[in-house]
């Protein structure tokens, strides 16, 4: 089964993302936690995204489908893939296309642009994990450390107001035409992602199960 999850930044995909690898068994590709990792480790790929990542910028086309190909190859994408944050531009979706990855389901979390920017601006992240926590809505057992590990949370720095305000611009100029693109191959669902996360849970649950049978997963 292979799925996008599309939305605005901090519209809830991260937190989404394990429901859905563990509901269909399918792996979770989110080109933000590759990037950030690659920016981390210094790679190549990552000294060419960080600049971009930082000013709340696209990271380039080229580079982005470079690694989702090369992860989407990997053994434990064998059932499929949970897409998180990808693709993002016009350009991305023709280049998985072409490469012949048809998509079975693309769900768009439609969110507020006010309800965004306080998700955001109240993000805590566990760096090994990923474990993504929110100050009012989802706050860790102890503030601003790890429920699992006790180690310490970080904030991203394009969380900053103004970056995410930008990131947010190019979300509505770049991604959300994506939509037409996924209607057209009658893929594409919208969903109400501002409700708690066990009701976001249900509604791609209702749509990702009868894909799920028919495709033998569940
Ligand atoms: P990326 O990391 O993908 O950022 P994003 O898409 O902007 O998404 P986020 O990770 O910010 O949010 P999310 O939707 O996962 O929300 P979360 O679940 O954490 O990309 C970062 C950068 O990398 C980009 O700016 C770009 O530079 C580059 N990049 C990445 N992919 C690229 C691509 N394809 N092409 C080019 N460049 C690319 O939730 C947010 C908060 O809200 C959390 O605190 C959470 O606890 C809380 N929350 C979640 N759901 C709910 C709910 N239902 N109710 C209340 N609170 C909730």
């Amino acid at each position: 089964m292979k799925i996008i999850l599309m939305g605005a930044p901090g519209c809830g995909k991260g937190t989404q993302s394990p429901f859905v690898t563990d509901r269909y068994g399918v792996c979770h590709l989110s080109t933000g936690d590759m990037l950030r990792d690659a920016v981390t480790k210094q790679t190549p790929n990552g000294i060419r995204a960080k600049s971009a990542m930082d000013s709340g910028a696209l990271v380039s086309d080229e580079l982005v489908f470079g690694i989702v190909k090369d992860s989407i190859e990997k053994p434990e994408c064998r059932y499929g893939y949970v897409l998180d944050g990808f693709p993002r531009t016009q350009r991305q979706a023709e280049m998985m296309d072409q490469a012949g990855e048809k998509i079975d389901a693309a769900i768009m979390f439609d969110t507020p642009d006010e309800v965004i920017l306080e998700r955001t601006g109240g993000r805590w992240i566990h760096k090994g994990s990923g474990r993504t926590y929110h100050e009012k809505y989802a706050p860790p057992k102890v503030a601003g450390k790890d429920d699992v590990t006790g180690e310490p949370l970080y904030q991203r720095p394009d969380d900053r107001r103004e970056v995410c305000v930008k990131r947010l611009e190019l979300y509505k100029k770049e991604t959300q035409p994506l939509a037409e693109y996924y209607k057209s191959q009658g893929v594409f669902t919208s969903i109400n992602a501002n409700r708690i996360v066990q009701e976001v849970r249900k509604s791609i649950a209702s749509i990702l199960d009868p894909i799920g049978v028919a495709t033998g997963l569940h």
